[in-house]
């Protein structure tokens, strides 16, 4: 039986979520450690267009004829046929799994929708580019998050460091000098839309405020990309600790996070904010390698429920 297989990255938010949202520049990097991965397999003897769906980590094994319209699977397989010109794909089962922890801020229903894509345009021969797969993932993606600013689904997609400017920048982000980012998970999970929700919410009733935090935000992430083009990355410690302290103020962390961010930098991290949406999910820390042991070893002590240890270079 012919299989096709594709996987996809989770991502941090480097610099500059919520504020992206609003049209301010920011930085996401893909974190290769963990990965959502689809596999295609033809099943030519099943009824014409079966398509079998088995993803046991959300313990879901179904057809797509008995998945709900709006199920995240089923709205990105839909946005495919439509994209590929077809009806519906040839009989076959499609099984999806992923390292990437849910709703911590890693960008896993992304990463899920972009091996999808990948996967099942693969299995009728006609692969789609990079830009389609984007775009389709952007279209999936506003289904469920509302306002969503594409930097998502576009650092997953390309699997490199972006500089991202909603609807006008997409820059392939080259990394002078490799560094170390520790990611420590809140365990609380914490979905995107809500976060997003409440930001908007709170930017209508107090539009001049948070305009001044968006814009000092961008401020951050315009240093941080000199800083990662140049190789400087010693200042990026003190822009992470002045993004997190934007984001306080936004009402974004939490408690949870406050202490983790609090306990990478006891532990010799040069800088540590939240990532992500915030309120729960994940917090990053910039590490020299000296100190990484004793950075996770501090967040661990501190309550995170994962740490992972990743290199963001140039691919
Ligand atoms: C989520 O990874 C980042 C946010 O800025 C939302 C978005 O950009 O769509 C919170």
């Amino acid at each position: 039986m012919p299989a096709f297989s594709a996987s996809a990255p989770g991502k941090v938010i480097l610099f500059g979520e919520h504020a992206v949202v609003y049209g301010r520049p920011a930085i996401a990097v893909p974190v290769t450690q963990v990965r959502a991965k689809a596999i295609v397999i033809a099943e030519p003897k099943s009824p014409p267009g079966m398509l079998r769906i088995l993803a046991p980590d959300i313990h879901l094994e179904t057809t797509l004829a008995e998945l709900p319209e709006s199920h995240p699977l089923a709205v990105v397989i839909q946005k495919a046929t439509l994209a590929l010109g077809i009806d519906h794909f040839p009989a076959c089962s499609l099984q999806v799994t992923s390292t990437i922890p849910i709703a911590a801020g890693m960008g896993s229903g992304a990463a899920v929708s972009v091996a999808v894509l990948r996967a099942l345009s693969a299995s009728i021969g006609h692969l789609l580019s990079d830009v389609q797969v984007s775009d389709l993932v952007y279209e999936a993606e506003k289904i469920y998050h509302g306002i969503p600013s594409g930097i998502d689904n576009t650092v997953i997609t390309y699997s490199r460091p972006v500089y991202f400017i909603k609807g006008k920048t997409m820059e392939l982000l080259p990394v002078k000098k490799p560094f170390n980012l520790i990611i420590g998970d809140t365990g609380i999970k914490s979905p995107t839309a809500i976060a997003v929700g409440d930001v908007h919410r709170s930017w209508e009733a107090n539009n001049r405020q948070y305009d001044q935090l968006f814009d000092a935000v961008g401020a951050s992430a315009i240093s941080a990309r000199k800083a990662i083009r140049s190789g400087n990355i010693s200042t990026l410690g003190p822009l992470m600790d002045e993004n997190h302290r934007l984001l306080q103020q936004m009402g974004v962390s939490s408690p949870e996070l406050d202490k983790l961010v609090e306990a990478a930098r006891a532990g010799g991290a040069l800088g540590a904010k939240l990532s992500g949406a915030g309120r729960g999910g994940s917090m990053i820390a910039l590490v020299e390698p000296e100190t990484s042991n004793a950075v996770t070893t501090a967040l661990l002590n501190a309550g995170a429920a994962g740490t992972i240890l990743t290199r963001i270079e140039h691919s």
